[in-house]
């Protein structure tokens, strides 16, 4: 993957931050997209790729982000969709600009910063589309309508681009992964406790890995090793899937 320029989303924590390492140490230029620059810089300094700050939120900072990755480093070859953030409320109390922002981050952006980077991929007749969605993206838990109708969007965006794309060697897939340790998961035990009513040390084995045929908590080096997978040559005619990462939950 010499020479490739990729650009990952969310780029600073978590997911993000283990395939843009990865993607580096298999030599791509690697532009990390985050809206904390304190995270942010601090990773893209620690495995020698660049950061741009952007709020995915934002229509217009989506297409900055792939203008400014354009013109440094002269275009964007694979694009990892992965910024995301959680809110866990029940229906009737979902604030709606949660859910705007939800939609906004983790469907809309995905859609802009495909369509901006596009021309770039058909022009080299070869381009790389990974979405992380989730487990969530396949089947549903509740309090998490914003998150989990977002998720299930991207699946339909990863299809229809996979079909527009196939002419151009231009692949598009998701990765749907039940719960992966970062802090995003960290973050929402609290919150999940406090909603079901329950303590916080159940929210993992009772409600995390309920449905999972392995009891454990998914790494994010298993999801990058997906994404390089996903990214490569060998896998170039693998388009249009979702593939799990879920140990098991969604064979039920
Ligand atoms: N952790 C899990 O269990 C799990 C499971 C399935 C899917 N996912 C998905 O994986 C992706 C990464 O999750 P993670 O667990 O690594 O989370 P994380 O919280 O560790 O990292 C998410 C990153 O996205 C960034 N981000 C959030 N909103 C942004 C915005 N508006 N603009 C720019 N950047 C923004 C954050 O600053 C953060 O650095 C998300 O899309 C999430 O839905 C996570």
């Amino acid at each position: 993957m010499q020479n490739k320029v990729a650009v990952v989303t969310g780029g600073a924590s978590g997911i993000g931050r283990a395939v843009a390492e990865k993607l580096s140490e298999l030599g791509c230029t690697v532009v990390i997209a985050d809206f904390n620059p304190e995270t942010g810089s601090a990773a893209a300094e620690a495995m020698g790729a660049t950061f741009i700050q952007a709020d995915l939120s934002d229509a217009e900072q989506c297409r900055s982000l792939i203008e400014q990755t354009a013109k440094q480093h002269g275009s964007v070859d694979i694009l990892v969709n992965n910024a995301g953030f959680q809110h866990i409320s029940p229906i009737e109390e979902f604030p709606v600009e949660q859910w705007n922002k939800l939609l906004a981050v983790m469907l809309t952006a995905p859609f802009l910063l495909m369509r901006y980077a596009w021309p770039m991929m058909k022009k080299n007749n070869w381009g790389r589309v990974i979405n992380v969605a989730s487990v969530h993206a396949m089947v549903a838990s509740p309090f998490k309508s914003g998150y989990i109708s977002a998720k299930h969007g991207v699946i339909g965006l990863t299809k229809t681009a996979a079909l527009e794309g196939g002419e151009f060697g231009i692949t598009v897939n998701a990765i749907c992964p039940a719960y992966v340790r970062t802090p995003l998961v960290e973050n929402q035990i609290a919150d999940q406790a406090r909603t079901r009513g329950i303590k916080e040390e159940e929210v993992v084995t009772d409600v995390m890995l309920k449905n999972a045929a392995i009891k454990k908590l998914i790494e994010p080096e298993e999801v990058a090793n997906l994404v390089a997978f996903l990214a490569s040559d060998q896998a170039s005619s693998i388009t249009g899937s979702s593939m799990t990462i879920d140990s098991g939950w969604t064979a039920q």
